[in-house]
Formats: C-alpha cells, structure tokens, sequence
C-alpha cells in the first residue's frame, strides 16, 4: 500500500477529495497524514475524524525558512511517503524540501499554468479579460508554480463572473483532476521525458 502525505494551510476540500476517492475507489494508496503550516487550519478537523494522523509545523515558530523547510521536511518524512500533494498549501518551499521530495511532490494551482502563478489567480484572469480559465496539477520544483504538468482543468469565464464564482467552478474540478492525477501517480501510470508528463494509456490529461 503506498503512502501519501498531504500538506494543507486551510480548508482542505482537495485534501477532502483525494481521502474520498481513495476509499470510495480502493486506491492502492492510502493518506496517511495531512500536515498543515496553521494550527487553525480547519481540514485538520477533517483529517482528524477520518483517523488520519495530523501535524501542525508552524513557520511562525522557526527563526527563519531555512528551519521551517528541515523541520517540515522531517515532519514529511517521518511518514514514509511515496507522494507529497500540496493541496492550498501557502508557504513557499525552499529548494532542500523540494530536493528532498523530488520526483513525487505534487501542487495544485488555480490557473492554467504558466499563466498567472502566484496569488489572486482568479482575480487576474478576469482582469486580462480571459475567457477560460482553470486549473493545473503539476510536480513541484523550486521554481514557484512550475515544473511538468500532470493535468489541467478547464473552465469557461462566463459574463458577471466574480473572483468567487469563478474561483467555485474551477474548485468542482479541482476536486475530479487531483484524485486522478495523484491515482496515474501511484499507480506508476506517468511518464516524463524533457519535462513534458505523459499518461502511459493516454488518459486525457485535461478536465
Ligand atoms: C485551491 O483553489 C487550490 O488550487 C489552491 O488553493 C485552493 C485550496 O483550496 N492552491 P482547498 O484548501 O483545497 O479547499
């Protein structure tokens, strides 16, 4: 059975979807901790009532990102993952923690990468006048939001859309896209060659 370890600041709904479509569809896989930055983080709850086990590495409480990163870095470990998702996880990794995962650390973002990484993704899609907007699932690198793409999901931007309308239409399709692309990776279903992810059975790549 392999281990994931999922790392959450927040809400925790993708975090949700991936424990619920692991069960409901008997992943080879499990989640077998959900670790977040903010002790108030309310998918602590969550995780905690599914028995999964839980823990809070607090940045504000290491002298700087250099500690943070070791001390998150071991809190990972300490599970024994075979996949780390970050899943609205708000602290910039640094590049040992990303070393140390490399290969089977995963991020969601809420824009169709490469465009508009960073923050008020959804805010900045309706300011170029975009007509589609989305989601992308990719491997992490040091690089903030980059790395080979796993996934991408797409959204129409629909007329009187508003950062939060159109932030919950691509959410109900965040949570179809990270199960699956997180089920190919377990599964050993990914291939990449130059950067570029491919799924071994040609699975659409794209929801
Ligand atoms: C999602 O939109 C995700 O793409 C972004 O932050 C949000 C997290 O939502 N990185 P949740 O905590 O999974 O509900």
């Amino acid at each position: 059975m392999k281990r994931i370890v999922i790392l959450i600041s927040g809400r925790g709904s993708n975090m949700e979807a991936i424990v619920h479509a692991s069960a409901a569809e008997h992943w080879n896989a499990r989640v077998v901790a959900v670790i977040s930055n903010r002790p108030g983080a309310a998918g602590l709850q969550f995780a905690a009532a599914h028995g999964i086990a839980t823990a809070v590495v607090d940045h504000r409480a290491h002298a700087d990102r250099a500690a943070f990163d070791a001390a998150l870095g071991d809190a990972i470990d300490a599970h024994a993952p075979d996949a780390v998702a970050l899943a609205g996880f708000m602290r910039i990794l640094g590049d040992t923690c990303v070393a140390r995962h490399a290969g089977r650390m995963f991020n969601i973002h809420p824009s169709l990468l490469p465009l508009f990484p960073g923050l008020h993704t959804h805010r900045r899609a309706l300011e170029a006048g975009c007509k589609v907007a989305g989601a992308t699932v990719h491997f992490v690198t040091p690089q903030l939001d980059h790395g080979p793409i796993v996934a991408q999901a797409v959204v129409p931007v629909l007329p009187g859309d508003t950062e939060d309308t159109l932030a919950a239409r691509v959410l109900e399709r965040e949570h179809l896209m990270y199960p699956r692309a997180l089920r190919w990776f377990v599964d050993g279903e990914l291939r990449i060659e130059g950067g570029i992810v491919t799924h071994t059975r040609g699975e659409p790549q794209l929801f």
